[in-house]
């Protein structure tokens, strides 16, 4: 028998980094992806799906990505979508129409997973209509149970993961046959389900499926592969890997804000798991974050501003989401919260995002504590969303500066009390900030020498 192929010896000479989310998401991690990309060779999805809208600005043009990595701008690096993902083949395909209408190269420099599960019609039917029952007058008497899902179908296509006997992986679109005889079994199961749920449809048709998602697997069968082999071919190689965070901490299914979260590991402990890359290879995890703190959809928020502080702050970040256009909800930024996803994530370095838009604050608050219903204090976060709730946020209050800093260069030039501020977060949080950012494009960026 041929040898294998030498395999991810200890190399450890080439940096393997994640970028990861420190919040409840949309903190700029697709411009910072983009940015480290010139230092790494092979940019690795790892987590969730479309119901990520990661923003790359390159001059005036902007780039919204779901599911290709945003190292995609590089032609000469590698894009992996590796099996933790959960795909969407239809908005798979149209991402990279879209690139390629704009003179982006996507072909052998895109690979995606065998092994990555499909992101089905009917997933995203069960989504919108769950959603739309949990959020109905009856179901208000107990509660508001609706979670405020993108409604990309990503909480039900991880869930036939789980399930196991009704799951479509990518592997699945390559053999007409064998997604037929899966989808005759799985269309009559979604059909009864779909109608207890209260959605007027069709009965869903296996073979209309068949034969489009098969179309689908063929566009794009030239870049599916066996991405774990791939990947360790990689390291083998010495090839640098950047393993791209999609959604956030605070909403990864183990422990963010249960039950306000989403359906995949996101915090830096989903990248062994996405990818096959066992965890000891990642010497360096970058914790994103928001100079304040912005959340989409349901679930606690302590430090939330609904009010004229908010109103701002969403004014000035443009806050509304990439993927649903929703308003974020805004607020102060919570030092417990990233303190603890820091802690989740074995954060190395912090990169503090969207500093410009606190400029013109008299002043800044900052959350360092909450206080229980009974009146004790705790400085710890508590990913139980009633208890979350329960929590009022206890700030310090630290002076603003009114100069625009959207052209500034170093961080030793920022105005005093935007200095000031930075160097708070990096004494609370104890990790040190290595990325400043003060505006969406490449060039404004500070980065520490
Ligand atoms: P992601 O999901 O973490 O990649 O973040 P999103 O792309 O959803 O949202 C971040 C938004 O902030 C995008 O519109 C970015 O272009 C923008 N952005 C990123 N960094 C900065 C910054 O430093 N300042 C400002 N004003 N905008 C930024
Ligand atoms: P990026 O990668 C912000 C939120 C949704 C909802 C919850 C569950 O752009 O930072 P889902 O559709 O995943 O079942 O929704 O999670 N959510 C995000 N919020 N940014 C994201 O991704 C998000 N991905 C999911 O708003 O509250
Ligand atoms: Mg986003």
């Amino acid at each position: 028998m041929a040898p294998s192929p030498a395999i991810s010896p200890n190399n450890t000479d080439r940096r393997h980094k994640a970028v990861v989310g420190l919040q409840w998401g949309d903190e700029g991690k697709g411009k910072i992806v983009d940015l480290l990309t010139a230092q790494h060779d092979v940019i690795v999805r790892y987590n969730g799906g479309a119901n990520a809208g990661h923003t790359v600005v390159v001059g005036d043009q902007r780039y919204a990505l779901h599911l290709i990595p945003a190292g995609i701008l590089y032609p000469e690096k590698l894009c992996v979508i590796a099996n933790g993902v959960v795909v969407d083949p239809e908005v798979l395909i149209t991402e990279i129409d879209t690139l390629r209408a704009r003179g982006v190269e996507v072909g052998d420099n895109l690979c995606l997973s065998d092994r990555a599960h499909v992101v089905m019609p009917y997933h995203k039917q069960q989504d919108a209509a769950l959603e739309r029952l949990l959020s109905s007058k009856a179901a208000r008497s107990g509660g508001n149970l609706s979670i405020g899902t993108t409604k990309r179908g990503i909480g039900p296509a991880y869930a036939d993961k789980v399930h196991r006997s009704t799951a479509i992986r990518v592997c699945d679109l390559l053999s007409s046959e064998r997604l037929e005889r899966r989808l005759r079994v799985i269309c009559s199961i979604r059909t009864a389900e779909l109608a207890a749920l209260g959605v007027q449809t069709p009965p869903l048709d296996p073979d209309a499926l068949t034969r489009r998602y098969a179309g689908l697997g063929q566009r794009l069968k030239p870049h599916i592969r066996d991405t774990t082999y791939l990947l360790h071919e990689c390291l083998g190689d010495g090839r640098s890997m950047l393993f791209e965070g999609a959604n956030a901490c605070l909403l990864d299914i183990d422990h963010g804000t249960y039950p306000y979260v989403t359906s995949s590991n996101c915090s830096a402990l989903g990248v062994p798991t996405g990818t096959g890359i066992p965890g000891r290879y990642i010497q360096e995890v970058l914790g994103t974050m928001k100079a304040y703190t912005s959340r989409v959809g349901e679930g606690p928020f302590p430090t939330e501003q609904d009010n004229a502080i908010g109103d701002r702050i969403r004014r000035r970040g443009h806050e509304y989401g990439t993927t649903t256009n929703r308003p974020r909800r805004c607020g102060w930024l919570d030092l417990v919260a990233v303190r603890y996803s820091a802690m989740i994530c074995g954060t190395t370095g912090l990169a503090c995002m969207l500093l410009d838009v606190l400029s013109g604050f008299d002043e800044l608050k900052l959350c360092t504590a909450y206080r229980r219903p009974d009146g004790t204090v705790t400085d710890r976060f508590s990913p139980d969303a009633e208890q979350l709730a329960e929590m009022e946020a206890i700030y310090e209050t630290l002076p603003g500066w009114s100069d625009k800093i959207d052209e500034a260069t170093d961080r030793s030039r920022l105005p005093a009390n935007a200095r000031r501020y930075l160097d708070r977060i990096e004494e609370f949080v104890a990790v040190p900030i290595e990325i400043v950012s003060v505006g969406p494009e490449r060039t404004q960026t500070l980065v520490k020498v």
